[in-house]
């Protein structure tokens, strides 16, 4: 049972490294790069203490064991040694240096406040259990995909809704706490393009291991596009049955949920808006954005994300579940 359980245990972890959007040791930012190289100078260092402290134990242990006719021998005892207790309080001194000094400098330099013509801002506010982004220079909100152009600063101010969350996003950088009382800062940017994966990375209830989000890096101009597409939309339901889910969805879900471009504007924040809702990739940072995992969603919410707010709508028909999703797969 013990080895079963070692061998799972190697498979999650090695599982985990082979998704190249979601390692620190796979960068794909400046700001990774960073950490990254911290992360390298501290192993380096915990290495070298640990290789010294095997190797004194074990020639010590060999060196000093009792040898036969010395059973109960007391050997010479030593007390104090000035060379090695300077010794042994002068190094780990200077380690502990060679490890500040770069940490405290990049905490600073990443974390600083980037040029506002170079750079775009993205509010991000946690809730239990999604992200809500907002870009208050385009007048854009979304959820749980949080979209930026390659090769630009991002500027994150972080705040809680409710209690705290960490926002991570391993292969660009992180983490960094959102408080409900204060806002946090942090600056990504990606080289290239692609979804990176990101992550709640502070216990923050019962959904937490399924709070995920994506950074979804576009080239600039693409970039352009979404924010376009993100503000004019035809959002008007193109079939019979869309209409019929614009008018069940006025009726069952805009006391929680958005959607700005359908004239249902932010009420509350229950829950994340649905404006453009076609062009996410996922649902609810957990599933694939589709029908069929849309429908499973819409009438078991607490079988995919359990502990979540939203509840089962499984009052109304198969025909009305039906027509809501067909009108959030038209929400373009
Ligand atoms: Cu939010 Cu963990």
């Amino acid at each position: 049972l013990r080895h079963w359980f070692v061998w799972l245990t190697l498979i999650l972890v090695s599982a985990g490294c082979t998704n190249p959007s979601m390692s620190v040791l796979d960068p794909a930012g400046p700001v990774g790069r960073e950490q990254l190289k911290l992360i390298y100078l501290s192993t380096g260092i915990m290495t070298l203490v640990v290789l010294v402290v095997a190797v004194l134990y074990i020639y010590i242990v060999i060196r000093y064991r009792e040898r036969p006719g010395q059973e109960g021998e007391i050997p010479e005892q030593v007390e104090g040694n000035k060379k090695l207790e300077v010794l042994w309080t002068v190094v780990p001194i200077i380690l502990l240096v060679i490890l500040a000094v770069p940490t405290i400098a990049t905490t600073f330099n990443i974390n600083e406040k980037p040029d506002p013509a170079e750079s775009i801002r993205v509010n991000v506010i946690g809730y239990q259990y999604w992200w809500g982004f907002e870009y208050p220079e385009f007048g854009v909100n979304t959820a749980n995909e949080v979209h930026i152009p390659t090769g630009k600063k991002i500027e994150f101010i972080l705040r809680a809704h409710d209690v705290i969350h960490a926002f991570w996003v391993p292969s660009l950088g992180g983490k960094e706490d959102l408080n409900p009382e204060r806002n946090t800062r942090l600056v990504l940017q990606a080289d290239k393009p692609g979804i990176y994966e990101g992550k709640c990375a502070e216990l923050c209830g019962a959904a937490h291991a399924l709070m995920n989000f994506r950074v979804i890096a576009h080239p600039p101009e693409e970039f352009n596009e979404w924010i376009a597409s993100q503000k004019s939309p035809d959002s008007t339901p193109q079939s019979d049955r869309g209409r019929e889910g614009q008018r069940l969805v006025g009726q069952n879900c805009i006391g929680c949920h958005a959607v700005e471009n359908a004239g249902y504007p932010v009420q509350g924040s229950t829950g994340p808006t649905l404006n453009a809702f076609s062009k996410r990739t996922r649902i609810a940072g957990v599933i694939d954005n589709n029908r069929e995992n849309l429908t499973t969603w819409m009438v078991d919410p607490q079988g995919v994300k359990p502990g979540n707010r939203m509840p089962a709508f499984d009052h109304l028909t198969e025909e009305q579940i039906d027509a809501i999703v067909q009108y959030l797969l038209e929400l373009k």
